[in-house]
């Protein structure tokens, strides 16, 4: 099977300032990735270079078969159409509802209306959110917010999920939630995830690769 990641000798930075140092690593289609590391070690630096929010400063990196080093804008709008990204702060659309912000990537992907519509009804039952469809991002909790957010992720049925400390600010019911979402479209869906986060959580009952990022160097531990 080919890698759906495919990382050779890249290096990440801003300006002058090396972050990523000659990383390579292959991620298969199924997998399920936690990439750990201090707060400032390149854990969001190495996320944004997967969606093409970062130029790569050197090396090749094959994002479901796309090279990022010489993608350019119009390739990485395709490549988005096949991810489903997550922010630690959410990142939803404030005066869009509930039902539009999780509807805006179907109807950026050409969904048809009423596909669009029972995709988004059958998530918002999902998240256990269908009687908010209807409500503004700022009368949710944070912890609301962020299953929307994933809801929206999942919308246009994408291959790989980058999500980038997902549940960095929420409770222990609502990260609860999250990961359980996670780990089931991982196992249900075979949808690859990639999560970053300084905090794996414990007993997530599936099996997960670990990465490690130390002193701008990616380590597999096992
Ligand atoms: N836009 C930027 N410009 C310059 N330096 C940045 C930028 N974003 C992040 N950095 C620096 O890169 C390093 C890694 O940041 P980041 O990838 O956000 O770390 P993490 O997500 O692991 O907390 C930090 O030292 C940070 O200050
Ligand atoms: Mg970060």
């Amino acid at each position: 099977m080919n890698p759906i990641i495919q990382a050779n000798g890249i290096h990440l930075g801003y300006k002058n300032d090396i972050i990523i140092k000659n990383a390579s690593f292959s991620i298969y289609p199924k997998e399920f990735v936690f990439v750990s590391g201090q707060s400032g070690s390149g854990k969001s630096t190495l996320l944004r270079s997967m969606y093409g929010d970062l130029p790569l400063k050197s090396g090749s990196l094959e994002i479901c078969g796309m090279e990022m080093f010489k993608a350019n804008k119009k390739n990485i709008e395709i490549l988005r159409r096949h991810l489903g990204i997550i922010f630690q702060d959410y990142k939803l659309i404030k005066d869009f509802n509930v039902e539009k912000n999780v509807m805006l990537p179907m109807i950026i992907g050409g969904f048809t209306k009423e596909s669009c519509q029972t995709q988004t009804d059958r998530l918002l039952t999902h998240i256990k959110l269908s009687h908010k469809g209807s409500k503004y991002p700022m009368e949710l909790s944070g912890g609301e917010q962020q299953r929307v957010a994933m809801a929206r992720a999942l919308a246009h049925n994408p291959l790989l999920i980058l999500a980038d400390e997902p549940t960095g600010n929420l409770d222990d019911y609502s990260s609860e939630v999250i990961w359980n979402l996670l780990r089931g479209v991982n196992t249900q869906l075979g949808i690859t995830v990639v999560v970053v986060t300084h905090r794996i959580p414990e007993a997530l009952g599936i099996h997960y690769r670990h990465f490690h990022i130390e002193e701008g160097v990616i380590y597999e531990l096992s």
